[in-house]
């Protein structure tokens, strides 16, 4: 099938070579330029595992343009995955989706099928179709098909995923999506037919309901400190019980990035939009928020004062394996740092563009290319994301090159039995002294 792909941010872009994989003929469209440009030349500007190769394999069979008459007229499928940013109220930001479709009304030459991939709130399918449908000489249809891919596995993910849920009003749509996920359908991968309002709602259950475990797992780590307990044992005895499963359940300083931050601010948003009580979605964002104080508060503890201490942060991105320091509990903790006149040695090379582009002035911060460079003379080490290099660290790592062996580990990443000879502290268990 011919089928267009609007926007090249990491959805997009995701989704154009998956969908080229599996034997149809893409466009792919974005205003930016430069973008373009480097797609053109095989380079898939972001370093998401998978997604390169993957580029090389089909890259030359998809068309890359930045003219919207050459990417919207020859085809009449779009699919729509610009980003959607979401305002500090929680209302989300559709400018730029509003103006993929006006260029669609502009250059469409015949009746047309869009697919919104990008992650909109509850109720714009129908608000789309209106908006479409009254502006334009051709009929639209809308289906709404919402991602859920993780970064770092989101080739995977799209290739295999847990689900499929299509959002489709009438019959021709419904098909369109059956062609379209053929070669999931052969491989008993589940595909769910639903509204496009029970799609879009499925989306953001999904991610709430996936932050409210981690959130729920941290008020409990909190609790185990008080009273002894030891979250990791807590969550292993829970998780086992497979109407709640092991997933998402890994305690630490909190969920970040651009899903779970964003979408459940847009949820509680919507919740109060329709005059539903929030509670639940309120109580999730609240806890995630504080276990960044709360991790400061415990270094501060024990260390009683930062001035000019200086603090190697291994650990930028919301996640280890990520680039993004966007929503990262990282910033708010080095701000913390550097607000009590600490110094800080950070070190994630993945993250290094990204932090200067979210920080471009952080004072007090200096980035170090190698791990133990960053360690080199600190007082101490915070770890702020599961990154493999960091679980590889030994407690000699950090004698070797820590001033004096203190770790705080925000993320849980070794068995205490392990980290034994150092003064480590984590989440929700007993502190090693
Ligand atoms: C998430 C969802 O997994 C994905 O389905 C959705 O489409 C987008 O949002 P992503 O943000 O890429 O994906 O990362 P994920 O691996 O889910 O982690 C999100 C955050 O939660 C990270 O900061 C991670 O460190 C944290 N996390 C995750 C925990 O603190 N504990 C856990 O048990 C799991």
């Amino acid at each position: 099938m011919n089928i267009t792909v609007i926007g090249m941010g990491y959805i997009g872009i995701v989704n154009a070579v998956v969908l080229q994989l599996y034997g149809h003929n893409v466009i792919a469209y974005d205003i930016n330029k430069d973008k373009i440009e480097l797609l053109k030349q095989g380079i898939a500007l972001t370093d998401e595992p998978k997604l390169q190769d993957l580029l090389g394999e089909v890259g030359k069979s998809i068309r890359f343009t930045s003219n919207a008459y050459d990417a919207l007229t020859p085809n009449s499928i779009y699919v729509i995955a610009v980003d959607t940013p979401t305002s500090k109220s929680g209302s989300p930001d559709l400018s730029h989706f509003y103006n993929v479709l006006d260029e669609i009304i502009k250059y469409a030459k015949d009746d047309s099928y869009i697919i919104i991939r990008s992650t909109v709130p509850p109720l714009t399918n129908s608000k789309v179709r209106e908006y479409l449908n009254s502006r334009s000489e051709y009929k639209f249809s809308v289906l709404t098909i919402p991602e859920f891919l993780t970064q770092s596995t989101a080739i995977m993910d799209e290739l295999n995923p847990s689900r499929v849920v299509i959002g489709a009003v009438d019959k021709s749509a419904r098909e369109l999506a059956k062609k379209i996920y053929a070669d999931y359908a052969k491989r008993n991968i589940p595909i769910v037919y639903t509204t496009p309002e029970n799609a879009e709602l499925i989306k953001y259950a999904s991610n709430n309901f996936l932050s409210m475990k981690i959130s729920f797992i941290n008020s409990f780590a909190q609790l185990c400190e008080k009273v002894g307990g030891n979250i990791d044992e807590v969550a292993y005895g829970v998780g086992l019980d497979p109407r709640i499963g092991k997933e998402f359940l890994k305690a630490g300083i909190g969920y970040g990035g651009l899903c779970f931050p964003s979408d459940n601010k847009t949820l509680s948003w919507f919740f109060k939009e329709n005059d539903t009580p929030d509670d639940l979605v309120e109580a999730t964002i609240n806890i995630n928020d504080s276990q960044i104080q709360y991790f400061v508060d415990k270094v501060l503890s024990k260390v009683k004062s930062l001035n000019n201490l200086h603090i190697a942060v291994l650990g930028l991105a919301f996640k280890g394996g990520a680039e993004e320091v966007r929503n990262s509990p990282s910033i708010p903790i080095i701000k913390a740092f550097t607000d009590k006149g600490a110094f800080v040695h950070a070190y994630d090379p993945l993250a290094i563009d990204s932090f200067h582009q979210a920080m471009p002035r952080m004072a007090r911060v200096r980035l170090f290319d190698y791990l133990f460079d960053a360690m080199k003379d600190c007082d101490f080490a915070v770890i702020l994301n599961d990154s493999e290099e960091f679980q590889n660290l030994t407690p000699q790592d950090f004698k070797n090159h820590l001033k004096k062996p203190i770790v705080f580990d925000g993320r849980n990443l070794y068995p205490l039995d392990a980290m034994k000879g150092i003064e480590y502290y984590s989440i929700g268990r007993p502190q090693l002294k």
